[in-house]
């Protein structure tokens, strides 16, 4: 017997939306999996870094990901783990996929259409396997690209400065007037691959900037509600 197809739940926006916290708190709730492709993204970004590739160069970062080994936790507690081209023992970067040189090289590697056609077939295979009543996808082109017909799409913003210091708060070590130029050059290079900041037809925006988190989480599990049978 067949397993019946777990309702999807497409979420996007740019960083410090509460996209990452918020999708993954509603997620619970509804006893669905996450899938956080931004640390897919990452991920791959960390091994091009790792085995000196140039994160420019797409038909080497293709190669690479002929041989590259992926596994996400899509319950629970994230943990992110990395087999390399050449094989051995998978490497946890759960953390290390979060250092600003990551953040700052991530978007040369997503650029790629091809890596993203790629990592997209891999994202659908893993949804699809999970075996999960749902499972919400965060993303960018998640609502677009990625899984344009589900259920339930979409897209979580707010103002740069209010993203920016909900990201300060997350690395004390950064200034905010840093951690908000960061974050506008990071959505800059990031929108010329994909358009973040405008729902598409059939997508729910949601505005969190006058939204605190537990506000933020029951908005997108009305719309789950709204939007999806039985749950
Ligand atoms: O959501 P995040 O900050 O962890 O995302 C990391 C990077 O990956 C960010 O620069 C945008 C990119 N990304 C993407 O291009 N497409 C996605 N579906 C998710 C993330």
């Amino acid at each position: 017997q067949p397993q019946a197809a777990p309702v999807l739940v497409a979420i996007d926006g740019p960083a410090g939306s509460g996209k990452s916290s918020v999708s993954r708190a509603a997620a619970e709730r509804l006893g669905f999996g996450i899938l956080d492709t931004g640390a897919a993204y990452r991920a791959l970004a960390w091994t091009v870094r790792e085995t000196g590739r140039d994160p420019g160069d797409e038909a080497a970062v293709l190669e690479l990901l002929g041989g590259w080994g992926f596994s996400i936790t899509l319950r629970g507690p994230q943990t992110v783990e990395v087999v390399l081209p050449e094989g051995g023992s998978p490497v946890d970067v759960t953390e290390a996929i979060r250092a600003p040189e990551i953040s700052a090289l991530v978007s040369r590697v997503s650029g790629h259409p091809r890596v993203r056609e790629r990592l997209n077939e891999m994202f659908r295979r893993a949804v699809a396997g999970s075996g999960l009543p749902g499972v919400v996808i965060e993303g960018r082109d998640i609502t677009t690209v990625v899984a344009p017909d589900a259920p339930v799409r979409l897209l979580l913003t707010a103002v740069p400065e209010v993203r920016a210091r909900r990201r300060a708060g997350e690395l004390p070590g950064l200034s905010p007037e840093r951690v908000l130029a960061d974050l506008v050059a990071r959505d800059e290079k990031d929108a010329r691959v994909i358009d973040f900041f405008t729902p598409a037809p059939g997508v729910t925006l949601i505005d969190t900037s006058e939204l605190d988190f537990e506000q933020s989480v029951r908005a997108v599990i009305d719309a789950v509600r709204a939007n999806a049978q039985g749950f």
